[in-house]
């Protein structure tokens, strides 16, 4: 009996550490409304998009979440209840029926009074939205906090989305947690002790090049902070919305991959090209994503625009990126000492699914203007 008691704490311990890591044990893969649909996201959308996913190839390759971003909101009940607008109506039925094509389905609001795009915040009832979230069968909250700096200030970020993780908690549903504040009083810091999943780290990205390779370059130094149910996050993707090249989605879907970021597609799902959709579900590239040891890649070597990326892997070996940034084709060259490797390894083309052979110290491949090669080097 004795032995109990001294051993019940850590048991408990262990136990909520279990259930923890399960959620978002690997980068929360799937797909969000906001990129492509903004404001003009209907229930039909979201239906469509699952029905996508779950017979293009996505739901097989890891595409888990559908999300709901902002604009789905309604007024509060006389209860104080929020409700779902006209665009969307049921929630209960829109859940069940994402439920039923094997998915999850995740959800949007703020802790201020709005949300970004001024549609009804969860202040001041944040325990009676999450309880609903629950009740309609959500798996995801994506919680943005706009507004919020007028209720409240920066420092008190932590208090105010712990709030909302002991809400959610308290519903007994496992609802994954994604943290939007843009990276503000240095999230990746405190945002796994206030019970995020996920945090964003930069302002909103864009379907641009430019804006794309800033946000994913400029994450190299937050590694440490991520790891198994907890991630950095550098925003949704932008994979076949259609103004980047083909090279470009390549280094985008590469980079983020290598970071071990989430991936929510952003695209329009009902109407994705064959070609970014062979971008979207490569399982060679995914798999880096989701490699269970956890490790964010970092940046290894770096000369004018070329670039070079590694992040370990479980089976000891390593995934690379070689980047070009530059406006021309270049060759891109991985020393392998730079990896801490010192002998001959195998290099494999994971977007080919290629293998390239036997090399002893480096290896060059020239890669495209603004493109990406990703390999596995064991
Ligand atoms: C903010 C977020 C975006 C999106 C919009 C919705 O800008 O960063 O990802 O959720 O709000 O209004």
């Amino acid at each position: 009996m004795s032995k109990f008691v001294l051993c019940a704490p850590l048991l408990l311990a262990l136990v909520s550490l279990g259930q923890g890591q399960k959620l978002a044990a690997t980068p929360p893969m799937g797909w969000n409304s906001w990129n492509h649909f903004a404001c003009k996201v209907t229930a039909a959308d979201v239906r469509a998009a699952a029905d996508a996913i779950a017979s293009n190839g996505m739901k097989d390759a890891g595409y888990t979440y559908v999300n709901i971003d902002d604009c789905w909101q309604g007024k509060r009940d006389a209860q104080g209840n929020i409700q779902a607008n006209e665009r969307f109506g049921d929630m209960k039925a829109l859940a069940e029926y994402v439920h039923s094509k094997g998915l999850k389905i995740g959800i949007y609001s703020s802790p201020g009074p709005k949300t970004c795009a001024g549609y009804e915040g969860s202040y001041q009832h944040e325990k009676q939205d999450a309880k609903q979230y629950a009740a309609w069968g959500f798996d995801y909250l994506k919680y943005d906090w706009c507004s919020a700096e007028k209720v409240y200030k920066p420092s008190q970020m932590p208090e105010v989305y712990k709030k909302m993780h002991d809400a959610l908690a308290a519903t007994g549903r496992p609802i994954v947690f994604s943290l939007c504040q843009y990276g503000l009083t240095r999230v990746w810091r405190w945002g796994g002790s206030a019970g995020g999943n996920l945090w964003r780290t930069t302002d909103d990205i864009s379907d641009n090049y430019d804006r794309m390779s800033v946000i994913g370059f400029a994450q190299n130094g937050l590694e440490r902070f991520a790891g198994p149910g907890h991630w950095n996050d550098p925003d949704m993707l932008e994979i076949g919305n259609g103004h980047m090249s083909h090279d470009e989605y390549v280094t985008h879907m590469s980079l983020w991959s290598l970071l071990a970021a989430p991936l929510l597609a952003g695209n329009d799902l009902s109407k994705v090209s064959p070609a970014d959709l062979a971008i979207l579900t490569n399982k060679e590239v995914i798999a880096v994503d989701q490699d269970s040891k956890g490790v964010q890649g970092r940046r290894v070597a770096e000369e004018g625009p070329l670039e070079v990326w590694a992040k370990p892997l479980a089976d000891g070996s390593y995934a690379v990126g070689l980047f070009n940034r530059g406006q021309s084709a270049n060759p891109v060259t991985l020393q392998f000492t730079g990896i801490g490797i010192h002998r001959a390894v195998k290099v494999r083309d994971l977007w080919a699914h290629r293998d390239l052979g036997s090399f002893t110290s480096s290896y060059t491949a020239t890669v495209p203007r603004h493109g990406a090669v990703m390999l596995k080097v064991k």
